[in-house]
């Protein structure tokens, strides 16, 4: 759907700049026409050359060339967009856009522009928590300019935080979804026509909590909205995978575009996913109850007809673990969830290897983090490489963060 959409991508003067060339090529990839424009500064990270040969375009730079200026002029290359990116937007490109300054071609060309901007900020974390880059990343919000980033972690400058800019694969989904180019679920149109980077690829999800009968009126279960397994599914198919969607009983509704496979039980939980198989990849964010009830009536129990009644207790399947550990048809990637409320890290790296999935998703739910019920989430991505925290950020951001890492995996 982004095909043949054009991109003006302005690169700042940043150490980050090295990226934007991977931007460049995956754009390209995705079949999007890259006009460069290099500021002056972007000059000392990325050359004119290297930018031009792999756009292949003309790379428009921070030295007013007269004849292309009476040609086209800079009004005429900002309109020709459909959207402009600045990648990476440095401290000092976006004091200028917050404060409309137009004093160099890149500049003029984010004031002219009537075209949405998205930005990928990266920059030094002080830099970044300084006040006045925040209080001009507030005014251009107001402005209505788009972010992707930063992301937290090691600087090229030794210190640690956010300031990072996104990742290209992120990048690009955040281009996509400004362009309004959701991926076309490929159910609908079938999975031949499915493009995106899981283009071919047949990833599980579960979602929702389980319900485990006490007798036909009766139930026990787990809090689950199922909010974020259907915000990983989507992030998925809008990448092009072919996603089975196995949930539970579920407040939210399944997404569209994806296979639903409704069940009630761990059990019935347990045979989908087996039914489901194979798969690339499985994503387990289903809140499973532990334990079912074994002694299970089959009418429903009379209030006071033989005192209390006793429950008891019988351990549900742990599908993770189940599927984790398959000896054939185990999928290439399996991704857990933890909710922790202590020592996030350390009981959910233990977790990890208990279950003996490839990466874990570990997050704070404790009542001081407004985790549960809330818009944001706060996760670790624990895999083989270690632990590496994400800034926080909405669950439908951590979910297209997570698909676009599933893409790179896979
Ligand atoms: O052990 P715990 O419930 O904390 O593990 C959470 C992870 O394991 C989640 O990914 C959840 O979907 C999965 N799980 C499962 N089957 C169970 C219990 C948990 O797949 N019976």
């Amino acid at each position: 759907m982004m095909q043949g959409n054009r991109i003006l991508l302005v690169i700042g003067g940043g150490i980050a700049a090295y990226k934007s060339l991977t931007l460049i090529r995956d754009l390209k990839r995705d079949g999007l026409r890259v006009v460069p424009v290099l500021t002056k500064a972007a000059e000392q990270f990325v050359t004119p050359l290297s930018v031009a040969a792999l756009a292949g375009e003309d790379v428009h730079r921070d030295l007013f060339d007269l004849t292309r200026e009476a040609e086209m002029g800079h009004i005429q290359l900002s309109r020709d967009a459909d959207l402009v990116v600045v990648a990476p937007a440095t401290a000092d490109l976006m004091a200028k856009m917050a404060g409309g300054h137009a004093d160099d071609l890149a500049s003029t060309l984010l004031m002219a522009t009537d075209k949405r901007v998205l930005i990928a900020p990266a920059m030094n974390v002080r830099m970044w928590n300084h006040p006045a880059t925040q209080r001009n990343l507030a005014t251009m919000k107001q402005d209505g300019v788009l972010t992707v980033g930063p992301d937290e972690g090691d600087m090229a400058c030794g210190e640690y935080g956010p300031g990072r800019m996104a990742e290209p694969v992120q990048i690009v989904e955040a281009i996509r979804d400004a362009l309004g180019g959701r991926r076309v679920a490929p159910l609908k149109l079938g999975p031949a026509v499915a493009t995106g980077r899981l283009a071919g690829k047949h990833v599980v999800v579960t979602s929702g909590p389980t319900m485990e009968p006490i007798d036909p009126v009766r139930y026990i279960s787990n809090h689950s909205s199922g909010a974020q397994g259907t915000a990983i599914a989507v992030a998925l198919r809008d990448l092009g995978a072919r996603v089975s969607f196995v949930t539970g009983p579920a407040t939210v509704s399944p997404p569209e575009g994806v296979e639903v496979i409704r069940v009630q039980t761990a059990d019935e939980m347990r045979a989908a996913v087996e039914a489901a198989l194979p798969a690339d990849a499985a994503v387990m964010a289903a809140a499973v109850a532990d334990w079912k009830v074994a002694n299970r009536a089959d009418q429903k129990m009379k209030k006071g007809r033989d005192g209390m009644p006793v429950l008891e207790f019988a351990e549900n399947p742990d599908i993770l673990a189940w599927v984790s550990q398959l000896k054939t048809r185990r999928p290439a990637l399996v991704v857990g969830f933890a909710a922790e409320t202590e020592d996030v890290v350390s009981n959910a790296t233990a977790k990890r290897r208990r279950k003996g999935c490839d990466w874990i998703v570990a997050n704070d739910v404790s009542p001081s983090t407004g985790t549960f019920g809330g818009e944001d989430n706060t996760v670790t991505l624990i895999s083989d490489d270690g632990a590496e925290s994400w800034a926080r950020m909405g669950k439908d951001e951590v979910a297209r963060k997570l698909a676009a890492r599933i893409a790179e995996a896979l």
